[in-house]
């Protein structure tokens, strides 16, 4: 149907009949001329049209609206000087139309095809076909390709199978609430959606694969947040006779080609590592971002022999006083230090103090019942100059810390402090790998021991003894990689023997009995010669939206949900018919 694409079109054209095809991006009068941007998926092209030289075509013209689809013969010419748009790559030519085909007529889009519109989120993923239109979701879609087209390349050269792996399987513990299936043929029995291929690419490792990866879709039922969907997509990877220092150097070999072919960027390697613990301490995250400061500051000595009574019975039980130094903002308003006092509170702490340091005098809630000597020990400690405001959460280990570190993310964004993405600066990405995570964390909630990444986690072998002493004390053979802020992946070394498999089971309060119901299909296999085996799980979706300089994924997902968790295109989730239900062996309580 056509010769050339609209966005391929160039001066060497010139002279050339051409035949192209597309949607009407614009159509505009101009003093009997009539001037058409004729838009593709490589662009647009300016055709024209004028009523003497083409009377047919220019009758066809006139009845043209925004989005038609039109098939037009012409003939490119360079354009009039002074005419030329730079800001194009057509922009030096015209097409001269002979002959104008509607191909289908188009009804008044919902929102203008172009970019920077400010359509709401809803409406954009009501016509998602129509928002894939507007060239910078083009722009996603084909920078998308080009990063798993990066990773297929890379693992192919070094060896790996890629796998598929059961979509309708049994669920699979990453500790997210399962999306179940009814079985049709036996009544009460459920299928589960894969949360992840972890189970099966360690049974690859068993079957002798030794080098697997897998672009793999996986589901979780989480509540939405702008890194998650409950749909998302994990180039997933499983290695065989490796350790984690190999794992590790794959996975940024991996993230060299991909930043390489999809932008032309040279990434820096090694990345840097950091300790899980040196992580909270310093930034009260497990995934800080590094591209701004604003560390947290130990002052809990300070207030060794406080008068304040909350500090005080907080501190003799353990606890600790985590500051920040904010620069310059002494005289925060009340609203900015309320909405970050309820940050603090929204991850546990019981409140956030500040002390703002004036020139002769201090402004703080605590001004009265601070000592002379505390107020010194802070601005010390902190490194606090006239006009700086310190910020203090003082609570439990690590809530003191975690409260701290999203008072940090909150204080990045209310101050601006995340500098606008330029690729090709080096210090636009910052990877850090946070390493040797503890095994276990504690569930005051259900009062057991809970697996920090999955239950297949290996412990350090050399603190294997710990897990009967002191479970909270064992660390994991456990990285995450962490790009600006975000975990991008997660993957450990994996328990490949069945006595330490039923040891971290029975802490983790799976007894035998249900351990065997759960996962005795997996652990089966052990029996039959496992090799020690390790793997990670970046998150497509993440990387690719942190590429592109956003902060949410719907916007890197083709079809996403939207933040609430609707589809508004299909309209799905909705009812369906007693007999489909019946069909299920279901029944509805509501
Ligand atoms: P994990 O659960 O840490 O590990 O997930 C690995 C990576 O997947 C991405 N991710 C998500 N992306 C979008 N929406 C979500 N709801 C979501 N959940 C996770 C993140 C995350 O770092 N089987 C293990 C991996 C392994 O041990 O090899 C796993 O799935 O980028």
């Amino acid at each position: 149907m056509r010769t050339h694409l609209c966005g391929e079109l160039r001066a060497s054209h010139a002279g050339e009949t051409v035949k192209i095809a597309g949607w009407v991006h614009r159509r505009r009068d101009h003093g009997g001329v009539i001037f058409i941007d004729l838009r593709d998926r490589e662009g647009w092209v300016q055709v024209t049209l004028h009523p003497e030289e083409q009377p047919e075509a220019y009758a066809a013209a006139e009845k043209l609206r925004a989005e038609y689809v039109v098939a037009i013969t012409g003939e490119v010419h360079a354009r009039p000087k002074g005419a030329e748009n730079p800001n194009i790559p057509t922009g030096e030519i015209e097409v001269k139309a002979s002959s104008i085909e509607v191909l289908a007529e188009s009804e008044t889009p919902p929102f203008l095809i172009e970019d920077d519109i400010d359509a709401s989120e809803e409406l954009r993923i009501r016509y998602r076909y129509l928002d894939l239109r507007r060239p910078e979701m083009l722009q996603m879609l084909r920078l998308r390709h080009k990063v798993v087209k990066a990773i297929r390349d890379f693992f192919d050269e070094e060896g790996f199978l890629e796998i598929e792996t059961p979509i309708i399987t049994k669920a699979t513990p990453e500790g997210a609430r399962d999306f179940l299936v009814p079985s049709r043929l036996e009544p009460g029995n459920f299928w589960a959606l894969p949360q992840s291929p972890q189970l099966f690419k360690q049974l690859l490792m068993i079957a002798g694969v030794d080098r697997y990866y897998q672009i793999a879709r996986c589901l979780r039922d989480e509540d939405p947040r702008s890194d998650r969907q409950f749909e998302f997509t994990q180039l997933d990877m499983e290695m065989s006779f490796v350790d984690q220092a190999t794992i590790i150097d794959t996975t940024e070999r991996m993230f060299k080609r991909i930043f390489k072919d999809s932008l032309g960027l040279d990434l820096q390697t090694p990345f840097p590592t950091m300790n899980y613990r040196e992580s909270i301490e310093r930034y009260g995250s497990d995934k800080p971002d590094l591209r701004y400061g604003l560390e947290l500051i130990d002052v809990t000595s300070v207030f060794a022999d406080t008068q304040i009574k909350m500090f005080q019975s907080v501190i003799s039980k353990g606890g600790l006083a985590i500051a920040i130094r904010v620069e310059g903002q002494a005289q925060m308003a009340r609203k900015d230090l309320d909405a970050l006092t309820l940050v603090a509170k929204n991850l546990g702490a019981g409140g956030l103090a500040w002390i703002g340091f004036k020139e002769d005098e201090i402004s703080s809630p605590l001004a009265r019942v601070l000592s002379k000597a505390e107020i010194e020990g802070v601005r010390k400690t902190c490194g606090a100059s006239t006009g700086d405001l310190v910020l203090i959460v003082c609570d439990s280990d690590p809530t003191a810390f975690m409260a701290m570190g999203a008072v940090r993310t909150d204080l990045a964004d209310r101050l601006d402090l995340i500098p606008a993405l330029v690729p090709e600066d080096p210090e636009a990405w910052k990877f850090l790998w946070v390493v040797d995570p503890p095994v276990f964390e504690w569930s005051e909630e259900e009062k057991r021991w809970d697996p920090v990444h999955h239950p297949f986690t290996a412990p350090k072998a050399e603190q294997e003894a710990l897990l009967d002493s002191d479970p909270g004390a064992v660390t994991a053979e456990a990285y995450d990689i962490v790009l600006n802020g975000w975990e991008v992946g997660g993957g450990s070394m994996r328990i490949h023997r069945p006595d330490l498999q039923r040891k971290v089971f029975e802490l983790i309060g799976i007894d035998e009995e249900t351990a065997k119901r759960r996962f005795g299909w997996f652990l089966k296999a052990f029996e039959f010669g496992a090799p020690p085996h390790g793997g990670i799980a970046p998150g497509i979706d993440r990387i690719v939206a942190k590429m592109m300089g956003l902060d949410h994924i719907r916007g890197v997902i083709p079809f996403p949900k939207t933040g609430a968790y609707t589809d508004p295109m299909t309209g799905a989730p909705d009812p369906v018919d007693q007999r489909t239900l019946k069909e299920l062996h279901l029944k509805s309580t509501d």
